[in-house]
């Protein structure tokens, strides 16, 4: 099964299986699916799992990818594990403890892939969110030109085997360019039919960067959805292109994602709907369904990440 996720190629001439498993909102606790799902998505034939030290499970993924291993299912060269690192560890003195974080919960010698999770620097330390008396929360003036120098360090010494960046607009993506020794592979963005990214996509190939989609089926259970949301799912082009070709709109919206060549990696904590959302290689949607998709484009974002609008760096006001 494995075999079928076609391969993208990075800048650096390592691979990346087109199609990765997201495991936000996948928490750890009583609620926890996301032992079940990693464990699920390999057996379905998942070999990519997108993670960060934010989510909070990154102990748990550890966990399922270690009995898939330990059952044959699987062998650690043939997985593409990710994580991300997180506002609060972007001062170049904390980056390698970071990494080293995230290697440790999930109990793996090295990543496939390490992004900047944000632009944004925040205060430095092990609260996640720091806030201050007001709740708002308390940023740090550390340059992330600095923290790629950083990451570029941890590929020398063999942490990584990738780094990238998340949530960068042009602007930014140019500046770490311009000092950069080892080039971002990649940009994992938001994308799906009602923030289509195509500018973003066009200035990323020109410099051999790949985008990866998240939130690409918008993000349904998000916390801070509201009942007027518009829903990529419920969308009754995407409905109406997924029956022609007899599949469901979450297909056809992954499908619209690969076939552009984006790396995509829808999040399901159900076995029923990572089966689902594997099950895209026996289609392919055609130039006039991927115009219509892109016609869906409304710039609407799921991922605003308000509570940063205040930030030197925050990423999306310039666009
Ligand atoms: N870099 C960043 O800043 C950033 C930000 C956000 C997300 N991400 C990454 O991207 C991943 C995906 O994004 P996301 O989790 O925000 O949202 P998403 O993948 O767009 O949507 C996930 C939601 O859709 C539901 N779902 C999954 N498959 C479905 C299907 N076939 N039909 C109907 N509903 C379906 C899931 O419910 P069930 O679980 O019940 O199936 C879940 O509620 C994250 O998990 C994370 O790894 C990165």
């Amino acid at each position: 099964m494995a075999e079928k996720v076609p391969l993208v190629r990075f800048n650096n001439g390592l691979n990346c299986p087109i199609l990765g498993l997201g495991t936000w909102q996948a928490i750890r606790g009583e609620e926890s699916k996301v032992y079940e799902a990693v464990c699920d998505a390999i057996d379905i034939g998942y070999r990519h799992i997108d993670g960060a030290h934010l989510y909070g499970n990154e102990k748990e993924v550890g966990q399922a990818i270690k009995e898939k291993i330990s059952q044959g299912v699987v062998k650690r060269e043939n997985l593409f594990v990710t994580s991300k690192l997180w506002n609060t560890f972007h001062s170049p003195d904390w980056v390698e403890t970071a990494v080293k974080l995230s290697l440790s919960d999930l109990g793996l010698e090295y990543l496939d892939l390490y992004l900047i999770h944000w632009p944004m620097a925040y205060k430095e330390g092990y609260d996640l969110e720091p806030v201050d008396e007001n709740g708002k929360t308390i940023f740090s003036d550390v340059d992330y030109v600095d923290t790629w120098r950083a990451m570029e360090k941890l590929v020398e010494k063999g942490l990584v085997k990738s780094i990238g960046v998340s949530n960068f607009n042009t602007k930014q993506i140019d500046r770490v360019l311009e000092i950069a020794k080892i080039k971002p592979v990649t940009n994992q963005v938001e994308v799906h039919p009602y923030l289509y990214q195509q500018k973003l996509y066009d200035f990323c190939n020109t410099r051999d960067i790949v985008l990866t989609a998240y939130s690409p089926l918008g993000s349904p259970q998000r916390p801070w959805a509201q009942a007027e949301d518009p829903n990529v799912l419920e969308d009754p082009v995407v409905k109406k292109i997924a029956a022609k070709h007899g599949k469901t709109p979450a297909q056809v919206i992954i499908r619209s994602a690969v076939d552009r060549g984006i790396i995509v990696v829808p999040k399901s904590a159900s076995k029923k709907r990572l089966a689902e959302n594997f099950d895209i290689w026996d289609f392919k949607l055609s130039n006039d369904d991927q115009k219509e998709i892109s016609r869906l484009d409304r710039n609407f974002r799921v991922i605003p990440h308000d509570h940063g609008r205040e930030h030197k760096d925050y990423p999306f006001s310039q666009e």
